[in-house]
């Protein structure tokens, strides 16, 4: 009996079709669902990750009002062609407090998840006033006025409150000490910079992003946009490459 007549005779038993059609079914169910049962051995544990200091996300805060996701993807896939043009593949650990997430899959605009460092400050900032001054063909608008916007720092506490919610580990004491902990970022000398690298470590960085006297949400920006893949130093050791 040739493999169509069997088949022909099956579609004849409907009871017999359907439990056909359930086990055909069930396999791309199983192929789906099994891997999920090794998700804790699959998502590595980076244990030098660190959360995003009050200014940084107050930056991120400002990226997400003006929209730049709808054009910038924050995820690396394990491509080559991806990891030769942007660097190491986005790890699983390294949105782990990112919330909401912001991997996208639009790129109008390049890849950022791994911009931290690549440009000076300078730089950001001149290209966030206009674009167009540094990259004459660039299509990316103008967000002047982020150097003028002064950053309201009073509502830090709430948001680093927010994000302990939801399960990233900011203590008491980083949450009472936001807004003071946002200033100090961008004054080095200040009596506050000891407090900052205490609660958030050696690794943070200060600086005045933007050089302004006053703190503005270009600081605040700048100072994300330098952290974008520097959070934990995992993706480079482990040299995530193809
Ligand atoms: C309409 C789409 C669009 C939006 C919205 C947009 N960008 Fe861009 N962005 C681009 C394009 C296109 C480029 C490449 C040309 C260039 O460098 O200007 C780019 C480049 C960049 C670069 C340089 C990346 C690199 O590796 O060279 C940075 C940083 C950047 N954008 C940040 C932002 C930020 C921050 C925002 C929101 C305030 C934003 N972009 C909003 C389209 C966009």
């Amino acid at each position: 009996m040739s493999l169509f007549k069997a088949h022909y005779n099956l579609e004849k038993h409907s009871v017999g079709f359907v439990v056909a059609i359930i086990l055909a079914a069930s396999v791309g169910g199983v192929v789906e669902i099994l891997p999920l049962f090794t998700i804790d051995e699959t998502v590595e544990t980076v244990p030098d990750m660190r959360v995003y200091t009050p200014l940084e996300l107050a930056g991120r805060n400002i990226y997400i009002r003006e929209g730049c996701y709808a054009c910038h993807s924050q995820m690396i896939r394990t491509l080559r062609d991806e990891v030769e043009r942007y660097g190491p593949y986005s790890l699983a650990a390294e949105s782990q407090y990112d919330h909401p997430m912001l991997w996208g899959s639009k790129r109008t605009g390049p890849d950022i998840a791994r911009l931290g460092g690549k440009y000076s400050d300078d730089w950001h900032v001149a290209h966030l006033i206009n674009p167009r001054d540094v990259v004459p063909s660039s299509i990316m608008p103008a967000y002047p006025w982020l150097a003028d916007a002064p950053l309201p720092v009073s509502d830090l506490g709430a948001h680093l409150a927010a994000q302990s919610r939801l399960g990233v580990p900011y203590t008491a004491e980083m949450i009472a000490n936001a807004p003071r902990d946002a200033l100090a970022q961008t004054r080095p000398d200040s009596d506050g910079a000891e407090g900052l690298i205490a609660r958030y470590g050696e690794a943070t960085t200060l600086r005045p992003f933007s050089g302004a006297d006053r703190l503005t949400e270009m600081d605040a920006l700048v100072a994300y946009l330098q952290v974008l893949g520097q959070l934990t130093q995992a993706p480079y050791a482990s040299g995530a490459a193809p």
